[in-house]
């Protein structure tokens, strides 16, 4: 067992070998998810309107997502708990599954009402190095009118997953292979998004991109 998490990390290595994606609720200790959704509400991390992709191409287009994000850095005890959680479970997935994961990202995500994020991948083979996506939701009460769902679909656009955004469940996918999209909510819908990666430094670039 890995401090802060309430589920085996062999469950969640199991489900991806079985079927690339797992979801799991009540993944974490009660205290730390508590302090994570009070700092989310809070808006303390400062969210900022999210972008898409990375460096030059990156650009701004509300079409396509027009959620709000905050990267963490660590700066409260529970972002240090949290990263430290993510960091241990990197750890037991690199020793069962032997993916080479490097480095882990994360940041708080709020959608206004009515606000998603359209179908999208979260790395394109062969070309990024995110592997392996992470995201655990923070939404008290959250009831299935208010809407939000994260949609998992297989690559020929059926659904595989319907997951509603309720306070401590988590879902893990592989980034390349399972395009997903956020439902318009009801509600403010907060969360946190997370990336494993893979590193892919070269002499011309230097990865993570700082
Ligand atoms: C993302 C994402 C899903 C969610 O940030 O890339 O797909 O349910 N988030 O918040
Ligand atoms: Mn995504």
């Amino acid at each position: 067992m890995i401090e802060g998490l309430l589920f085996e990390p062999e469950a969640l290595c199991n489900a991806l070998v079985a079927q690339g994606y797992f979801v799991v609720e009540h993944a974490i200790e009660d205290d730390l998810l508590l302090a994570l959704m009070l700092e989310a509400q809070a808006g303390d991390p400062g969210f900022r309107p999210a972008a898409i992709g990375r460096g030059i191409e990156q650009t701004k287009d509300r079409s396509v997502r027009n959620d709000e994000i905050a990267w963490m850095n660590g700066a409260t005890p529970a972002q240090m708990r949290w990263l430290q959680t993510m960091r241990d479970l990197q750890v037991c997935i690199n020793r069962d599954l032997f993916l080479g994961l490097f480095s882990f990202e994360s940041h708080f995500a709020h959608y206004a009402p009515g606000h998603f994020y359209q179908k999208h991948y979260d790395a394109f083979r062969g070309e990024a190095n995110r592997r392996l996506s992470l995201v655990l939701y923070l939404n008290q009460n959250w009831q299935a009118s208010s809407g939000g769902e994260l949609v998992l679909y297989n690559e020929r656009s059926h659904v595989l997953h319907k997951v509603s955004p309720r306070l401590g469940t988590l879902v893990a996918f592989l980034s390349e292979e399972f395009p997903h999209e956020v439902l318009p909510a009801k509600q403010d819908r907060f969360s946190i998004a997370g990336w494993f990666r893979v590193n892919t430094s070269n002499a011309q670039k230097v990865d993570p991109p700082v």
